[in-house]
Protein backbone atom coordinates (compact mmCIF):
# COMPACT_ATOMS: atom_id res chain seq x y z
CA UNK A 1 0.00 0.00 0.00
CA UNK A 2 0.83 3.44 -0.60
CA UNK A 3 1.64 5.69 2.37
CA UNK A 4 -0.46 7.90 2.28
CA UNK A 5 -3.88 6.41 1.00
CA UNK A 6 -5.05 2.60 0.68
CA UNK A 7 -4.46 2.30 -2.80
CA UNK A 8 -1.80 -0.31 -3.95
CA UNK A 9 0.83 -0.06 -5.93
CA UNK A 10 -0.74 -1.31 -9.18
CA UNK A 11 1.39 -2.94 -11.80
CA UNK A 12 -1.49 -4.62 -13.33
CA UNK A 13 -1.03 -5.32 -17.46
CA UNK A 14 -4.48 -4.74 -18.19
CA UNK A 15 -6.88 -3.85 -16.78
CA UNK A 16 -4.76 -1.52 -15.00
CA UNK A 17 -4.41 1.85 -12.58
CA UNK A 18 -6.61 4.35 -13.32
CA UNK A 19 -5.73 8.33 -12.11
CA UNK A 20 -7.19 8.48 -8.87
CA UNK A 21 -8.70 12.13 -9.20
CA UNK A 22 -10.81 10.21 -11.99
CA UNK A 23 -11.95 7.74 -9.66
CA UNK A 24 -12.54 10.49 -6.89
CA UNK A 25 -14.69 12.07 -9.22
CA UNK A 26 -16.70 9.48 -11.14
CA UNK A 27 -17.63 8.48 -7.46
CA UNK A 28 -18.81 12.15 -6.67
CA UNK A 29 -20.39 12.05 -9.65
CA UNK A 30 -22.05 8.56 -9.63
CA UNK A 31 -25.53 8.59 -8.44
CA UNK A 32 -26.96 11.80 -9.48
CA UNK A 33 -24.38 13.43 -12.51
CA UNK A 34 -24.46 16.73 -12.64
CA UNK A 35 -28.46 17.70 -11.33
CA UNK A 36 -29.77 15.19 -14.00
CA UNK A 37 -31.08 12.81 -10.64
CA UNK A 38 -29.28 9.50 -12.08
CA UNK A 39 -25.74 8.05 -13.14
CA UNK A 40 -24.55 7.52 -16.33
CA UNK A 41 -25.61 4.24 -16.67
CA UNK A 42 -28.97 5.20 -15.77
CA UNK A 43 -29.28 7.90 -18.83
CA UNK A 44 -30.40 7.16 -22.73
CA UNK A 45 -27.38 7.13 -24.77
CA UNK A 46 -29.68 9.48 -26.99
CA UNK A 47 -30.16 12.41 -24.59
CA UNK A 48 -28.17 15.56 -24.72
CA UNK A 49 -26.14 15.23 -21.66
CA UNK A 50 -24.73 11.74 -22.87
CA UNK A 51 -23.83 13.16 -26.38
CA UNK A 52 -22.05 16.17 -24.82
CA UNK A 53 -20.01 13.47 -22.90
CA UNK A 54 -19.79 11.27 -25.95
CA UNK A 55 -19.02 14.53 -28.37
CA UNK A 56 -16.46 15.98 -25.73
CA UNK A 57 -14.26 12.81 -25.45
CA UNK A 58 -14.06 12.42 -29.01
CA UNK A 59 -12.48 16.14 -29.28
CA UNK A 60 -10.56 15.59 -26.53
CA UNK A 61 -9.04 12.75 -27.73
CA UNK A 62 -8.62 14.21 -31.45
CA UNK A 63 -6.64 17.44 -29.84
CA UNK A 64 -4.98 15.44 -27.09
CA UNK A 65 -2.95 12.88 -30.20
CA UNK A 66 -3.40 15.74 -32.95
CA UNK A 67 -5.47 13.45 -34.94
CA UNK A 68 -5.61 15.28 -38.66
CA UNK A 69 -9.50 16.19 -39.69
CA UNK A 70 -9.65 13.59 -42.61
CA UNK A 71 -9.90 10.59 -39.75
CA UNK A 72 -12.46 9.73 -37.49
CA UNK A 73 -12.42 8.69 -33.96
CA UNK A 74 -14.90 5.35 -32.93
CA UNK A 75 -15.72 3.83 -29.98
CA UNK A 76 -16.27 0.43 -30.68
CA UNK A 77 -16.74 -2.97 -28.16
CA UNK A 78 -15.77 -6.64 -28.41
CA UNK A 79 -11.92 -4.83 -27.55
CA UNK A 80 -8.21 -5.25 -29.39
CA UNK A 81 -9.18 -8.76 -30.16
CA UNK A 82 -12.34 -8.05 -32.42
CA UNK A 83 -10.16 -6.09 -34.29
CA UNK A 84 -8.21 -8.46 -35.21
CA UNK A 85 -11.25 -10.22 -37.24
CA UNK A 86 -12.47 -6.75 -37.98
CA UNK A 87 -9.62 -5.07 -39.92
CA UNK A 88 -8.99 -8.10 -42.80
CA UNK A 89 -13.41 -8.44 -42.68
CA UNK A 90 -13.48 -4.94 -44.01
CA UNK A 91 -9.95 -4.30 -45.78
CA UNK A 92 -8.79 -8.20 -47.01
CA UNK A 93 -10.37 -10.08 -49.93
CA UNK A 94 -10.06 -13.91 -50.61
CA UNK A 95 -6.92 -13.86 -52.37
CA UNK A 96 -5.11 -10.29 -51.60
CA UNK A 97 -2.56 -10.10 -49.49
CA UNK A 98 -1.80 -8.35 -46.18
CA UNK A 99 1.91 -8.08 -44.41
CA UNK A 100 2.10 -8.87 -40.52
CA UNK A 101 4.99 -7.49 -38.71
CA UNK A 102 5.61 -10.66 -36.13
CA UNK A 103 6.31 -9.06 -32.46
CA UNK A 104 4.91 -11.16 -30.31
CA UNK A 105 1.55 -13.16 -29.09
CA UNK A 106 -1.17 -10.09 -30.15
CA UNK A 107 0.78 -10.24 -34.02
CA UNK A 108 0.28 -13.94 -33.89
CA UNK A 109 -3.68 -13.48 -32.76
CA UNK A 110 -3.98 -10.76 -35.35
CA UNK A 111 -2.11 -12.74 -38.36
CA UNK A 112 -4.50 -15.91 -37.21
CA UNK A 113 -7.15 -13.87 -38.06
CA UNK A 114 -6.30 -13.04 -41.05
CA UNK A 115 -5.96 -15.97 -42.68
CA UNK A 116 -8.93 -16.73 -42.44
CA UNK A 117 -9.96 -13.85 -45.01
CA UNK A 118 -7.11 -13.47 -47.41
CA UNK A 119 -3.59 -14.24 -47.91
CA UNK A 120 -1.39 -12.72 -44.87
CA UNK A 121 2.53 -13.00 -45.26
CA UNK A 122 4.84 -12.20 -42.58
CA UNK A 123 7.08 -9.08 -43.16
CA UNK A 124 9.30 -9.85 -40.00
CA UNK A 125 9.74 -11.76 -37.20
CA UNK A 126 11.42 -11.66 -34.27
CA UNK A 127 9.80 -14.81 -32.79
CA UNK A 128 13.30 -16.95 -33.20
CA UNK A 129 14.61 -14.51 -30.67
CA UNK A 130 12.14 -15.20 -28.53
CA UNK A 131 10.69 -11.82 -29.50
CA UNK A 132 13.02 -9.68 -27.58
CA UNK A 133 13.45 -7.00 -29.66
CA UNK A 134 11.84 -4.87 -32.66
CA UNK A 135 13.26 -5.89 -36.13
CA UNK A 136 15.18 -3.61 -38.03
CA UNK A 137 13.53 -1.20 -40.18
CA UNK A 138 15.78 -1.83 -42.73
CA UNK A 139 15.04 -5.39 -42.82
CA UNK A 140 11.72 -5.24 -43.93
CA UNK A 141 10.18 -5.64 -47.46
CA UNK A 142 6.77 -4.62 -48.26
CA UNK A 143 4.56 -5.83 -51.12
CA UNK A 144 3.72 -2.69 -52.95
CA UNK A 145 0.49 -4.53 -53.68
CA UNK A 146 -0.80 -5.62 -49.89
CA UNK A 147 -4.01 -4.67 -48.68
CA UNK A 148 -2.35 -3.39 -45.61
CA UNK A 149 0.74 -3.37 -43.28
CA UNK A 150 0.22 -4.54 -39.64
CA UNK A 151 2.35 -3.82 -36.53
CA UNK A 152 1.48 -4.26 -32.59
CA UNK A 153 3.17 -1.20 -31.36
CA UNK A 154 3.87 -2.42 -28.06
CA UNK A 155 4.47 -6.04 -27.05
CA UNK A 156 2.31 -5.99 -23.98
CA UNK A 157 3.73 -9.62 -23.26
CA UNK A 158 7.17 -9.41 -24.51
CA UNK A 159 8.14 -5.95 -22.50
CA UNK A 160 9.26 -4.49 -26.29
CA UNK A 161 8.23 -1.39 -27.98
CA UNK A 162 8.58 0.58 -31.15
CA UNK A 163 10.46 4.30 -31.18
CA UNK A 164 10.52 4.67 -34.88
CA UNK A 165 7.87 3.67 -37.64
CA UNK A 166 8.41 1.83 -40.79
CA UNK A 167 7.66 4.00 -44.44
CA UNK A 168 5.26 1.60 -45.66
CA UNK A 169 4.59 3.95 -48.94
CA UNK A 170 1.32 3.64 -50.64
CA UNK A 171 0.16 0.48 -48.94
CA UNK A 172 -2.18 1.70 -45.83
CA UNK A 173 -0.35 1.02 -42.22
CA UNK A 174 -1.98 -0.23 -39.03
CA UNK A 175 -1.15 -0.25 -35.72
CA UNK A 176 -2.32 -1.98 -32.67
CA UNK A 177 -1.49 0.43 -29.83
CA UNK A 178 -3.82 -1.20 -27.20
CA UNK A 179 -0.60 -0.81 -24.40
CA UNK A 180 1.38 2.12 -25.01
CA UNK A 181 -1.65 4.32 -27.15
CA UNK A 182 -1.54 8.17 -26.09
CA UNK A 183 1.78 7.31 -23.80
CA UNK A 184 3.68 9.75 -25.92
CA UNK A 185 3.03 11.86 -29.00
CA UNK A 186 2.75 10.01 -32.35
CA UNK A 187 2.52 11.05 -35.73
CA UNK A 188 -0.99 10.01 -36.58
CA UNK A 189 -0.73 10.68 -40.01
CA UNK A 190 1.96 7.50 -40.45
CA UNK A 191 -1.28 5.45 -40.00
CA UNK A 192 -4.15 4.60 -42.47
CA UNK A 193 -5.91 3.40 -38.60
CA UNK A 194 -4.65 3.27 -35.10
CA UNK A 195 -6.82 0.66 -32.61
CA UNK A 196 -6.53 0.13 -29.01
CA UNK A 197 -8.78 -1.92 -26.25
CA UNK A 198 -8.97 1.53 -23.85
CA UNK A 199 -8.37 -0.39 -20.45
CA UNK A 200 -4.86 0.40 -19.87
CA UNK A 201 -3.98 3.56 -20.57
CA UNK A 202 -7.26 5.18 -21.53
CA UNK A 203 -9.99 3.92 -19.25
CA UNK A 204 -11.86 0.67 -18.37
CA UNK A 205 -12.52 -2.11 -20.40
CA UNK A 206 -14.93 -2.37 -22.82
CA UNK A 207 -14.41 0.21 -25.22
CA UNK A 208 -11.83 0.04 -27.83
CA UNK A 209 -10.93 2.77 -29.78
CA UNK A 210 -10.39 2.84 -33.64
CA UNK A 211 -8.90 5.87 -35.19
CA UNK A 212 -9.17 5.52 -39.19
CA UNK A 213 -8.78 7.40 -42.18
CA UNK A 214 -11.52 8.56 -44.07
CA UNK A 215 -10.13 7.37 -47.36
CA UNK A 216 -9.06 4.58 -46.53
CA UNK A 217 -12.46 3.47 -44.82
CA UNK A 218 -14.12 4.31 -48.72
CA UNK A 219 -12.13 1.08 -49.55
CA UNK A 220 -13.64 -1.03 -46.89
CA UNK A 221 -16.23 -4.16 -48.21
CA UNK A 222 -19.45 -3.18 -48.15
CA UNK A 223 -21.07 -7.28 -48.23
CA UNK A 224 -20.49 -7.73 -44.29
CA UNK A 225 -22.63 -7.68 -40.97
CA UNK A 226 -23.54 -4.51 -40.20
CA UNK A 227 -22.41 -4.61 -36.81
CA UNK A 228 -18.55 -4.96 -38.09
CA UNK A 229 -19.00 -2.47 -40.79
CA UNK A 230 -16.41 0.17 -39.40
CA UNK A 231 -18.72 2.58 -41.65
CA UNK A 232 -21.40 1.61 -39.44
CA UNK A 233 -20.05 3.31 -36.55
CA UNK A 234 -18.97 6.04 -38.88
CA UNK A 235 -22.04 7.01 -40.13
CA UNK A 236 -24.03 6.98 -37.07
CA UNK A 237 -21.07 8.77 -34.87
CA UNK A 238 -20.64 5.47 -32.88
CA UNK A 239 -23.81 5.39 -31.79
CA UNK A 240 -25.93 2.59 -33.91
CA UNK A 241 -26.59 0.69 -30.92
CA UNK A 242 -26.00 0.92 -27.20
CA UNK A 243 -22.51 2.11 -26.83
CA UNK A 244 -20.82 1.26 -23.36
CA UNK A 245 -21.94 4.77 -22.04
CA UNK A 246 -20.21 4.35 -18.35
CA UNK A 247 -16.57 3.39 -20.02
CA UNK A 248 -16.88 6.36 -22.85
CA UNK A 249 -17.28 8.96 -19.76
CA UNK A 250 -14.41 7.57 -18.11
CA UNK A 251 -12.30 7.89 -20.90
CA UNK A 252 -13.26 11.32 -21.61
CA UNK A 253 -12.32 11.78 -17.56
CA UNK A 254 -9.25 9.93 -18.49
CA UNK A 255 -8.63 12.25 -20.93
CA UNK A 256 -9.09 15.40 -19.08
CA UNK A 257 -6.48 14.44 -16.96
CA UNK A 258 -4.02 13.74 -19.39
CA UNK A 259 -4.80 17.72 -20.66
CA UNK A 260 -4.50 18.88 -16.87
CA UNK A 261 -0.92 16.54 -16.55
CA UNK A 262 0.10 18.98 -19.31
CA UNK A 263 -0.73 16.34 -22.84
CA UNK A 264 1.25 13.68 -24.30
CA UNK A 265 4.77 15.54 -24.06
CA UNK A 266 4.60 15.61 -20.61
CA UNK A 267 3.15 12.84 -20.25
CA UNK A 268 5.73 10.65 -21.96
CA UNK A 269 8.58 13.11 -20.05
CA UNK A 270 7.47 10.90 -17.03
CA UNK A 271 6.49 7.77 -18.64
CA UNK A 272 10.43 7.84 -19.06
CA UNK A 273 11.49 8.41 -15.72
CA UNK A 274 9.25 6.26 -14.45
CA UNK A 275 10.69 2.69 -16.86
CA UNK A 276 14.01 4.45 -15.95
CA UNK A 277 14.21 3.86 -12.24
CA UNK A 278 12.80 0.47 -12.71
CA UNK A 279 15.49 -0.51 -15.60
CA UNK A 280 18.17 0.94 -13.83
CA UNK A 281 18.14 -1.58 -10.94
CA UNK A 282 18.11 -4.06 -13.35
CA UNK A 283 20.95 -2.84 -15.42
CA UNK A 284 22.86 -1.76 -12.00
CA UNK A 285 22.21 -5.46 -10.51
CA UNK A 286 24.92 -7.55 -11.77
CA UNK A 287 22.95 -10.07 -13.30
CA UNK A 288 20.19 -10.53 -10.04
CA UNK A 289 17.90 -9.47 -12.61
CA UNK A 290 17.55 -9.67 -15.93
CA UNK A 291 15.72 -7.80 -18.89
CA UNK A 292 14.06 -9.85 -21.18
CA UNK A 293 13.82 -6.90 -23.73
CA UNK A 294 17.53 -6.10 -25.99
CA UNK A 295 17.74 -2.53 -24.49
CA UNK A 296 16.90 -0.99 -28.31
CA UNK A 297 13.83 -2.57 -28.23
CA UNK A 298 12.80 -1.78 -24.66
CA UNK A 299 8.97 -0.61 -23.51
CA UNK A 300 7.80 2.29 -21.39
CA UNK A 301 4.88 0.38 -20.30
CA UNK A 302 5.65 -3.36 -19.70
CA UNK A 303 8.76 -3.94 -18.11
CA UNK A 304 9.70 -7.74 -18.27
CA UNK A 305 12.85 -9.36 -16.43
CA UNK A 306 13.41 -12.76 -14.58
CA UNK A 307 15.44 -12.63 -10.99
CA UNK A 308 18.32 -14.98 -11.57
CA UNK A 309 17.37 -17.99 -9.77
CA UNK A 310 14.42 -19.58 -10.17
CA UNK A 311 13.22 -20.18 -6.67
CA UNK A 312 14.14 -16.32 -5.58
CA UNK A 313 12.00 -15.20 -8.35
CA UNK A 314 8.83 -17.38 -6.44
CA UNK A 315 10.23 -15.49 -3.72
CA UNK A 316 10.74 -12.15 -5.35
CA UNK A 317 6.80 -12.21 -5.95
CA UNK A 318 5.53 -13.36 -2.64
CA UNK A 319 7.52 -10.73 -0.87
CA UNK A 320 6.69 -8.16 -3.55
CA UNK A 321 2.63 -8.89 -2.70
CA UNK A 322 3.29 -8.56 0.99
CA UNK A 323 4.55 -5.48 0.52
CA UNK A 324 1.84 -3.98 -1.31
CA UNK A 325 2.60 -4.46 -5.15
CA UNK A 326 0.11 -5.99 -6.91
CA UNK A 327 0.15 -7.60 -10.86
CA UNK A 328 4.05 -8.36 -10.64
CA UNK A 329 3.38 -11.70 -12.80
CA UNK A 330 4.39 -12.13 -16.31
CA UNK A 331 2.00 -13.14 -18.34
CA UNK A 332 0.78 -16.81 -18.15
CA UNK A 333 2.80 -17.81 -21.53
CA UNK A 334 5.85 -16.33 -20.61
CA UNK A 335 6.18 -16.44 -16.63
CA UNK A 336 8.88 -14.34 -15.12
CA UNK A 337 8.63 -11.05 -13.60
CA UNK A 338 6.43 -7.73 -15.20
CA UNK A 339 5.71 -4.67 -14.01
CA UNK A 340 3.20 -2.37 -16.58
CA UNK A 341 4.04 1.30 -15.80
CA UNK A 342 0.89 2.69 -18.17
CA UNK A 343 -0.08 6.50 -17.60
CA UNK A 344 -1.71 6.62 -14.76
CA UNK A 345 0.94 4.40 -12.58
CA UNK A 346 2.35 7.20 -10.47
CA UNK A 347 6.32 7.76 -10.40
CA UNK A 348 6.07 7.33 -6.26
CA UNK A 349 4.87 3.34 -7.49
CA UNK A 350 8.11 2.80 -9.85
CA UNK A 351 10.40 4.37 -7.12
CA UNK A 352 9.09 2.28 -4.40
CA UNK A 353 9.40 -0.89 -6.50
CA UNK A 354 12.80 -0.06 -7.52
CA UNK A 355 13.41 0.57 -3.72
CA UNK A 356 11.94 -2.82 -3.19
CA UNK A 357 13.69 -5.09 -5.67
CA UNK A 358 17.26 -2.91 -4.27
CA UNK A 359 16.34 -4.21 -1.06
CA UNK A 360 15.26 -7.41 -2.02
CA UNK A 361 18.86 -8.38 -3.88
CA UNK A 362 20.52 -7.05 -0.82
CA UNK A 363 19.02 -9.56 1.31
CA UNK A 364 19.37 -12.37 -0.95
CA UNK A 365 22.15 -12.43 -3.00
C1 LIG B 1 -1.14 -5.27 -27.61
C2 LIG B 1 -2.45 -5.92 -27.31
N1 LIG B 1 -3.31 -6.17 -28.30
C3 LIG B 1 -4.51 -6.74 -28.07
C4 LIG B 1 -4.90 -7.10 -26.80
C5 LIG B 1 -6.25 -7.74 -26.60
O1 LIG B 1 -7.08 -6.79 -26.08
P1 LIG B 1 -8.59 -7.09 -25.64
O2 LIG B 1 -8.51 -7.90 -24.39
O3 LIG B 1 -9.16 -5.73 -25.46
O4 LIG B 1 -9.25 -7.84 -26.73
C6 LIG B 1 -4.05 -6.84 -25.72
C7 LIG B 1 -4.46 -7.20 -24.36
O5 LIG B 1 -3.70 -7.17 -23.41
C8 LIG B 1 -2.80 -6.25 -25.99
O6 LIG B 1 -1.95 -5.98 -24.99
Amino acid sequence: MNQTNTRAYNFNAGPSALPLEVLEKAQRELINFRGTGMSIMEMSHRSSTFEEIHNGAIARLKKLFSVPDDYEVLFLQGGASLQFSMIPMNFLNAGQKAGYIMTGSWSEKAFKEAKLFGEPYQVASTKENKYRNIPSLQDMQYDSDAAYVHLTSNNTIYGTGWFDFPDTGDVPLIADMSSDIMSKPVDVSKFSMIYAGAQKNLGPSGVTVVIIRKDFLETANTEIPTMLKYSTFVDNNSLYNTPPTFGIYMLGEVLNWMEEKGGLTEIAKLNEEKAKVIYDVIDHSNGFYTGHASPESRSLMNITFRVADEELEKQFLVEAKEAGFVGLNGHRSVGGCRASTYNAVPLEACQALSNFMVEFQNKHQ
